[in-house]
């Protein structure tokens, strides 16, 4: 199991406290001093991450364990995946993180910060739907740029006595940032693909200082509005089946004429580089197999599917290459051992799935929203069960029964939504673990033996009423 005993009351109280009422105007009490803070911005992929380090002092007169970060309110929607730990304590793992409300992220240090102490921060988050192409319109054989908005003052609920930002392009074509006039010309620095803001002096708190860049990214930017993640687990079959469907945008450039096959076959042979989405490549777990893909008209057979000991690998290709403002949604599944996720303790099971499998791109991929459903066996009880990903990014998370055919009891499902997450999550697992007594497993026979019978013995019934009747 990957995730440590030490991160479970963290995890389960993120799923307790989902959703909490949105609190009117919270303002963190000023606690805290950032002595130091280093922001580090990556707009290498189709969405931003953000690393910020940032040494803490406790400057109030007693002992202090919630730090709390302030987000642009503009911003706090699209952003995801928060991850603290303590940046000279690895061991301690990560801090739990909690929305308070559409501004504020808190963070519980796992011991209170005594008054004067410091402790340093690493401080990861996402942000989706980051940038906007521009120009909005280009050529289909065209470069595309794309505009990221942001702060060279890093978000901070605190006063910060010295700060910089650095920011990270996929490469060196930046052709317009925003440049500061007069004395303050040094604090703006660009080499090669990395451009920095700062050193900066005493900031106070929520100071934000908005500039822009304009960087090159010929790449498309998959943006996963809805997944849906199906998992079947059947102790009969001795299988696990995958089912997901994409609902899937290019958030890049629009075309500014109509998309030409005959000029895209010839451009695509000596310059491969484009902002259309033209495959998508899945990494699965090895050993899969019956993999499928279909879309609106239906099954597509311009897949590839390699399944070994080693690895297995689902590519897939739009029938159409996707271009900015065009939607791909399609559905793509398998089958796998259940040895592979499952695990037998006596009556106890114990299943490991990844909470997000999807396709594994140089570029990137974001997820608005991923609902995770694990349909467990029929019988199934005492169902536990603890996602691997950041609290603050679960949304829902819920335990429903589900009925299909020649079912009794009906089905227990563990369904977990979650939002604004990105690729860097694939393979953070889900644990289920659940009782499965010896009669559960019979109950399905027992169940269409009984079917089977009752049908003979209507039979047998009506048989007898019809010689009944034919006798009189
Ligand atoms: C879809 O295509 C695969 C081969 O690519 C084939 O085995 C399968 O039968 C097809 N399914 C349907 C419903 O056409
Ligand atoms: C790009 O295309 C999408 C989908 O057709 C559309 O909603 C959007 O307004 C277009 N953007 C521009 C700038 O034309
Ligand atoms: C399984 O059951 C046996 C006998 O009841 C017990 O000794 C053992 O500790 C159990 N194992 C687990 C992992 O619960």
């Amino acid at each position: 199991m990957r995730f440590t005993p030490a991160l479970l009351p963290a995890l389960l109280l993120g799923l307790s406290s989902a959703v909490s009422p949105a609190v009117a105007a919270f303002a963190p009490p000023a606690a805290f001093k950032n002595v130091n803070l280093v922001h580090i911005v990556s707009a290498e992929k189709n969405y931003v991450k953000e690393t910020i380090n940032v040494l803490v002092e406790n400057i109030a007169s007693s002992p202090q364990q919630e730090y709390y970060l302030a987000i642009p309110s503009d911003k706090f929607a699209h952003i995801g995946g928060f991850e603290v730990k303590d940046r000279k304590d690895a061991k301690a793992g990560s801090f739990a993180t909690e929305a308070v409300d559409d501004t504020h992220i808190r963070i519980t240090l796992p011991t209170p910060l005594a008054p004067g102490a410091q402790q340093t921060l690493g401080i990861t988050y996402y942000f989706l739907s980051a940038y906007r192409p521009l120009p909005a319109l280009i050529a289909q054989d065209h470069k595309q740029y794309l505009v990221y908005d942001f702060s060279a003052y890093a978000p901070s609920a605190y006063e910060t006595t010295k700060q910089k930002t650095e920011v990270k392009f996929p490469n060196s074509d930046v052709p317009d940032y925003t440049k500061f006039e007069g004395g303050e010309k040094s604090l703006v620095q660009k080499q090669g693909s990395k451009l920095t803001y700062g050193p900066f002096d005493t900031q106070p708190a929520g100071a934000l200082r908005p500039v822009s860049a304009r960087f090159e990214f010929t790449k498309p930017v998959s943006h996963v509005e809805r997944l849906e993640r199906d998992i079947e687990v059947s102790h009969w079959g001795g299988n696990v089946a995958f089912e997901e469907r994409y609902q899937l945008i290019n958030r890049g450039a629009n075309l500014s004429s109509l998309f030409n096959r005959v000029k895209w076959a010839q451009s695509a042979f000596y310059n491969p580089q484009t902002f259309a989405l033209k495959e998508l490549k899945f990494p699965l777990r090895p050993g899969s197999a019956d993999a499928y893909y279909t879309d609106v008209i239906g099954n597509v057979s311009t897949s590839r599917f390699r399944s070994g000991k080693r690895e297995a690998l689902l590519e897939i290709k739009p029938r159409y290459p996707v271009f900015g403002g065009w939607t791909f949604p399609f559905t793509i599944g398998w089958n796998a051992d259940a040895t592979t996720f499952l695990r037998r303790l006596n009556n106890s099971y114990v299943l490991n799935v990844p909470f997000l499998e999807g396709p594994k791109q140089p570029e990137g991929v974001e997820y608005e929203t991923v609902r995770l459903q694990i349909l467990l066996p029929e019988g199934a009880e005492n169902v536990k069960y603890w996602a691997n990903i950041p609290s603050s990014s679960i949304a829902t998370s819920t335990l429903t029964t589900h009925k299909t055919f020649l079912d009794t009891k009906g089905r227990t499902a563990v369904i977990i939504v979650a939002r604004n997450l990105v690729d860097e999550f694939r393979d953070r697992e889900v644990t289920v673990t659940y009782d499965y007594p010896l009669l559960a497993s019979l109950r399905k026979p027992i169940v269409v033996f009984a079917s089977v019978l009752s049908l003979f013995v209507a039979a047998y019934l009506i048989g007898n009423v019809e010689l009944k009747f034919s006798k009189k």
